[in-house]
């Protein structure tokens, strides 16, 4: 058995990446490759390191992998290897590996062999006894293959994951029904706003945790409920901008509540105002341009201290403002804006953009907006701001819908680098021949690269979701 020994964090991931590449270039090419012997080369170094003191076993366990008998931790930048690996496993029902530690012996041949066997196994009916088998005949005593617990399988690989993203779910919804309750009881008198702050809290706590599922999330674009939806968006996109820019915990809330309430105005505007397909009469106009206003004289009714109320009332004020002070409502004001009244600006353009509404009922995809609203940075949008927004969101934000250079359809899901905001973490969406989409392959376009240096897969353009008919947030919460 294998003798148990603590793996540092670093050296955990770096075996789970080898052996993930490895497990990929073997697929991919044949032996004589010069990427198939680096990456062999590369793994047996780790495995070496790793097997200095004895056995080491990889072992996967409710959908996390455990190295030497302890938990790999969650790091961002590795998910997406752990979730390809997690696939890997499951689809052969193997829930661990025993590198015994004359693997240090072993040729990198048969690390080679070993690898195309583990591949291949997946084609067998049971992919654990014909790999076992195969090992046997070719006497590989340096390798240990268990096959997954049942346990295992009834949790589920992705159970625990599953978790995460039923909370992040369920904390978005109770955030429209907060703000539709404000909204509906403002006009009555007094209404309270804890729930609306212990909401807030929360989601401040969701981003700090995972800013990217969150962001995923605003891709929801709930029409029956678009203004409530739409206020949801705003102070997610805001809140996450406001981390990004380092603000502290207590003013993140701030700004979260600003987004929730930034449209609280809209409340009194006519219906068939704000529904009305075409343009808007100067009457109408005037009418949805007093929401700003209206806003700010709701957010003064509202059952909150003076000093909550003072940081609250100036994003919903100014969100219509651009810098250069031309915008909506007019004022003689000659300062500067807020930075939460700029924030907020950012936020509502960019997720009213890639919405389709009745006013705008062809939507721009999200790399368009952002261009879109690159060519207002300096007049209408804070430029040191915008820019922190594109660098945050990456030049195809998360949650877009693109088109590959292979032809392939595919999901923004992430930037893993903080210094690479080009090459995303992409989901494919594969087509079931009925229409619809399912999960695909999990592929990151940083380690596509050719042995010539190259990219070999990379994005062509961004594509409308309506025109797939896709739902971006279900693949973002696992509904799909
Ligand atoms: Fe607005
Ligand atoms: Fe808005």
């Amino acid at each position: 058995m294998s003798e148990r020994q603590s793996v540092p964090e670093r050296l955990g991931h770096d075996f789970l990446r080898a052996l993930y590449h490895m497990i990929n270039t073997v697929r991919m090419y044949e032996d004589n490759n010069q990427l198939v012997r680096m990456s062999v080369n590369s793994f047996q170094d780790i495995l070496n390191e790793l097997t200095v003191s004895g056995d080491i076993s990889i072992h996967l366990y409710r959908g996390r992998f455990h190295l030497g008998g302890e938990k790999l931790p969650y790091r961002r930048d590795a998910a997406f290897v752990v979730y390809n690996m997690v696939e890997f496993f499951s689809k052969r029902s193997i829930g661990s590996l025993n590198f015994l530690k004359s693997s240090r012996d072993t040729l990198p041949e048969n690390i080679m062999t070993f690898t195309r066997l583990f591949n291949d196994s997946v084609k067998h009916n049971n992919p654990h006894q014909w790999l076992e088998q195969k090992l046997d005949e070719q006497d590989f005593s340096w390798v240990q293959t268990f096959p997954r617990h049942d346990e295992d399988a009834i949790f589920g690989s992705e159970s625990i994951e599953n978790e995460r993203y039923e909370k992040a779910r369920k904390k978005y919804f109770l955030a429209i029904e907060a703000v539709r309750e404000v909204a509906n009881k403002v006009s009555q008198g007094m209404v309270g706003i804890r729930k609306s702050r212990r909401i807030a809290q929360n989601l401040v706590d969701m981003i700090n945790e995972d800013a990217t599922l969150m962001i995923g999330l605003t891709t929801i674009k709930d029409y029956d409920n678009y203004l409530y939806a739409h206020s949801v968006n705003v102070a997610l996109l805001a809140t996450c901008l406001g981390r990004h820019i380092e603000l502290s915990d207590i003013a993140l809330e701030h700004l979260t509540i600003c987004g929730l309430f930034h449209d609280l105005g809209k409340v009194d505007v006519p219906k068939k105002v704000l529904l009305k397909h075409g343009t808007l009469s100067d009457e109408e106009w005037d009418l949805l341009k007093a929401h700003p206003i209206t806003g700010v004289r709701k957010i003064l009714m509202l059952n909150a201290t003076p000093s909550l109320r003072s940081r609250i009332i100036f994003g919903p004020f100014e969100h219509h403002l651009n810098l250069d002070m031309t915008g909506y409502p007019r004022t003689t004001f000659t300062g500067h804006l807020s930075l939460i009244g700029k924030i907020i600006h950012i936020a509502d353009v960019y997720e009213a953009m890639t919405a389709e509404t009745v006013y705008r009922p062809k939507s721009f995809t999200p790399d368009e907006a952002l261009r879109n609203m690159w060519s207002e940075a300096g007049k209408s949008f804070d430029k040191i701001l915008l820019k922190r927004f594109i660098h945050m969101m990456g030049i195809y934000p998360i949650g877009s819908i693109v088109e590959l250079s292979d032809g392939g359809m595919g999901l923004v899901m992430d930037y893993p680098d903080e210094n690479e905001r080009s090459l995303p973490l992409v989901l494919r969406l594969v087509d079931d021949g009925n229409g619809n989409w399912q999960r695909g392959e999990m592929v990151y376009l940083a380690d596509q690269i050719t042995e010539y240096g190259s990219n070999s897969l990379s994005i062509i353009r961004g594509i409308p979701p309506a025109q797939l008919r896709i739902n971006p947030a279900e693949f973002f919460l696992r509904i799909k």
